[in-house]
This record gives C-alpha cells, structure tokens and sequence, in this order.
C-alpha cells in the first residue's frame, strides 16, 4: 500500500466508464420530479474522485458552454483525463490532482464555487477522517442551491459481503500478493469454501450468488469495490448524518425508478412504512424492505421548492427519446424491490408516439390514446422507461464542433487500443454505448472515405484488431486468425455501413 492513499488502493488504475445519472440534464430531472429547484443558466460542475475521466470528458463534451473541474489524488488518473481533453480539443474541462484531505484544509479559490458536484462510487470506501476531509471539500466547493450527487455501497444489503471483503484484503495484505492476483485467488478460495460446505457458506445464503457475481465483473473494478483498507457500507441514516456538516438535503433517488419505489411496494409492507413519519427513518426502512445494498441519491445545499405551477410546467416540458426497444415488447422494470412488470397496453402507445420523433410530456398526454392519461400516471410511466433505458431524455446539443471532435479523438484511441465504449450523440443530447468494434470502423471511415465499402473496410478492421492482439466472436466461436476473421468482418462492416454509420449521422455522432 502506498504512503499517499490513507489506504486507498492504488495499485491499479479504474475502469473507463460513463455513468448517466451524473449529467446535469439528469439530475435536474430528479430535482424537478420531487419539487426542488436545481441549478440555472451555464453552471460549474465538479466531479471529486473522478477516477480516469472519461465520463466527465463526455459531459464536457455535450455541455460545451458548462464548466468542468475533476479532481482526483491518483495522478495515473489525472495524467489520463488531461491527455484526452487535449487530443479532444476541449477548452471547458480540465483536471486536478488533489487529495481530499489537504481540500478540506484550505478550497483553491481559483477554482471557484459549484453549482454541480458528484462522487461516484467513492464515498464509503475512505476510512473515517478522509470520509469528513471530503464533506468539508464538498462545503468549501458547493454554492447555495447546488446538486450533491452521491453514490455509495449501503446497509443492509451489503451486511452478507462483509466477510469477503475482510477476507479478500486479509489474505492479500499477509501474503504481499498484487491486487489483481489477490482478486482471482480470492474467487477460488471462495469457491473451495462452498464446496466444502463451511459454515460461513451455509450461514450466509447469498455468499454463492456475489461469488459467481464477482467473477463475471472487470478485475480493476473489482480491486477497487474490495481491496481498500477501508470498506464502510453505510446506513443511509448514517451517510445523512455525515454529510450534514455540508449542509446537505436529501432529494431523492437518481435511480429514477426508485422515486416511486414506495408506490410499488407490497401492501403488507406499505403498512410497515406507514408506522414511520420520519424521513430518514423512511429511507432507512425502504432500504430494510428491498434489502439495499447501493443507493445513488441527489442532495441539495439547501432546498429550494419549486412552486407548483413552475414545477408542472417543468414537468409537462421534459422532453424524452426513444433508446432502445424493450425485447419482444416486455415491459419489465428492475427497480431496488425487484421486478416491476408493465401493462403494454399502458406503455407500447407511449413508446410508439416516441417513432415519430422526440416529445414533450406534454405532448404524450394530449396524444390520442384509448385512456385518458393523467400527469402523475405519464410521469411514473416515463419515469420508469428512462430507468429501463427504453427512453432517453431529450436535450439535443446545440454546439455539436465539441462533441464529434472528441467522438473523433475517441474512435481514434480505440483503434490504438483505448478500452473506450462510448459516443456522444449530440442531436439527442446523450450518450451511446457502443462497440470496440463499429468505433474502429468508424475511425477507417473517417481517416480514408475509400474504405466506405464493406470488403474494404472488413480487411481493415481485421487488420486493426490483429495490431492489437484482438480476434472476433461469431456465435460464441473465437475467430483469431486472418483468414477465419475476414468473412465475419465483411459481414460486420457490412451492418455497420447500412445501419450504424447512417444512424450515426443522424444522430449527429459524426
Ligand atoms: C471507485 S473510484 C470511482 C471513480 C469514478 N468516480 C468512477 O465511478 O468511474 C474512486 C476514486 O476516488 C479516488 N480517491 C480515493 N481517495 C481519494 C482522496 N483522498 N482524494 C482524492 N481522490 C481520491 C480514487 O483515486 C478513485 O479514482
């Protein structure tokens, strides 16, 4: 462990990943569901913790006249974020790298105040004193009004993983073993538990299923969910009371399904919440109900109502956009308390008004359905597409330069190799994910429009994946050689040049 983490593991870098829920447009719309007012005109946004920042790039990219500040003390991270905004050409985001501990004894005033400030998946694995250094970073940095964004490991759901976290860092901390090893080590000795039968495994049913879970998952972000010194799931109670020194309020969940979980509970334990009036209390005894074991919540320094009518006219304004179908027309959504079904007589016209092109709230509830529809029944019903992912809010960027020159820097780092899978599209206002690779056929596209022919650009792609030591996948068989992986490539890029590339353009990716 190293001397400047106060625990932290740092001997491997995060993953590269982009988590909607962070994007302004996002969290705004968690603001204006629960009635708070959220920030106005072109704001500042801080992300503490930012990990390689590709996310925040992102946002930076689809917010060009917003402000961009990410913090993190791990300078492989920093190092990395400042390389991509520089091959991006972006000028409204930039990256520092700084410890929580020394922010919270003195805030950079150059660096100015907040209207937007996130952590994603940091806060409860720092020990204690680091946990306040970065409440006080966020006190220092927040302006009144500002949206907290915090998402955390939480009790009781993590109660059962306890025992593999305390003995993954154990055994690796005795036996000096590096991080990644100590993660597929720890797997298997957990697997030998089971098999013989130990009481621990026997005693803590859901031990298997977290097992079996981990082994699916990215080994780095493995090393950085378990193998930290410091590991505090908390109550949600607990984390209120700690942030308060920030002068946090709690808004609601940016699991946006969620805001209505109370709604979609069984009657019996709608009874049990009903005997509890508090609202920490309330939180705390959702959480009991579902068993949460991450919460994803917006705060406020301080709290702000939206008036009535300014909030129903938010509300009617919200624009969404159709993402991504459900299969076979299912409309399914997987909130904290399980799985939610929809009625598709409810859900399929709303979706299919979508078809046409994006719409307003508004729009949705004057379309000609066979119900009538009331703005609390639109609301929940969107609310829970956007959850799924069917829909997208709808915030269509007007400066697009930004946006398709970091899709161009992007596409040109995954054919160099970049573990990178995302887009901005900028005409919907959100961002794609995508695959390693349509981005490097994208890349040939753009580099030399010759290769705009499916033979051409298949014999491309084939070439650009064996430079990186990558093979192909068709119907679970490894393809790894030239010969064997043209066919398919040809078959790829054909796809890729009728469909994704002109959906692309429309989409204004490039
Ligand atoms: C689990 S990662 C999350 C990264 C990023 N937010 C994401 O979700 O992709 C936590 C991040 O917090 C940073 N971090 C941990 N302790 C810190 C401290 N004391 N000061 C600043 N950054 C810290 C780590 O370097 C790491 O990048």
């Amino acid at each position: 462990m190293s001397q400047w983490s106060s625990g932290y593991n740092v001997d491997v870098g995060y993953t590269y990943g982009f988590y909607r829920e962070l994007s302004p447009n996002w969290l705004d719309y968690v603001a204006t569901v629960q009635g708070v007012s959220s920030p106005k005109g072109n704001a500042r946004f801080l992300e503490l913790g930012c990990g390689y920042g590709l996310g925040l790039v992102l946002l930076a990219g689809m917010h060009p006249d917003y402000e961009f500040l990410g913090i993190d003390f791990n300078p492989v991270h920093i190092a990395h974020g400042r390389k991509l905004v520089a091959e991006a050409g972006l000028t409204n985001v930039r990256f520092e790298e700084a410890d929580f501990v020394d922010l919270a004894q003195g805030w950079p005033q150059a660096w100015g105040l907040f209207d937007y400030v996130t952590a994603h998946g940091t806060y409860t694995w720092l020990g204690k004193s680091v946990r306040e250094a970065m409440v006080q970073t966020i006190k220092h940095a927040t302006k009144p009004g500002a949206i907290v964004y915090l998402s955390y490991n939480t009790l009781p759901g993590w109660t059962s993983t306890q025992p593999v976290q305390h003995l993954l860092r154990l055994w690796q901390t005795t036996e000096e073993t590096q991080s990644i090893k100590a993660i597929s080590q720890g797997i298997n000795r957990f697997k030998v538990l089971a098999d013989a039968n130990s009481g621990m495994t026997q005693a803590l049913p859901t031990l298997n299923t977290r097992i079996e879970d981990m082994e699916k998952h990215d080994r780095s972000y493995l090393v950085h969910e378990y193998l930290h010194d410091n590991w505090h799931p908390l109550w949600f109670s607990q984390l209120a009371d700690e942030i308060s020194a920030a002068k946090l309020a709690h808004v609601g969940s940016a699991s946006v399904g969620d805001l209505y979980l109370q709604a979609v509970l069984p009657p019996a334990q709608k009874d049990i919440l009903a005997q509890y009036e508090d609202p920490v209390v309330r939180e705390v005894m959702v959480d009991v109900l579902v068993n949460q074991t991450f919460r994803k919540d917006v705060f406020v320094r301080g709290k702000t109502p939206m008036w009535p009518a300014d909030q129903k006219d938010a509300i009617l304004d919200t624009a969404f956009v159709l993402m991504n179908r459900p299969k076979d027309e299912e409309f399914t959504f997987k909130l904290s308390a399980g799985e939610v079904s929809g009625k598709t007589d409810v859900y399929k016209p709303l979706l299919e008004a979508l078809d046409t092109g994006p719409k307003t709230i508004r729009d949705l509830m004057s379309a000609p359905f066979p119900s009538p529809r009331t703005l609390g029944d639109t609301l929940q019903a969107m609310t829970f597409m956007l959850h799924a992912g069917f829909v997208g809010l709808h915030s269509p960027i007007a400066k697009k330069k930004p946006a398709k020159a970091l899709n161009r820097a992007i596409v040109k780092s995954v054919a160099q190799g970049a573990p990178y899978n995302y887009l901005i599209a900028p005409e919907i206002g959100n961002v794609l994910q995508v695959k390693d690779t349509d981005m490097i056929m994208l890349h040939e596209v753009l580099n030399n429009p010759a290769t705009k022919d499916a033979n051409k650009l298949g014999q491309k792609l084939v070439t650009r994946l064996l430079i990186l030591g990558k093979g192909l996948v068709q119907e679970g068989q490894a393809l790894r050689d030239n010969n064997s992986m043209v066919p398919y490539a040809v078959k790829l890029a054909e796809g890729f040049l009728e469909t994704t590339f002109e959906n692309w353009k429309k989409l204004g990716v490039i």
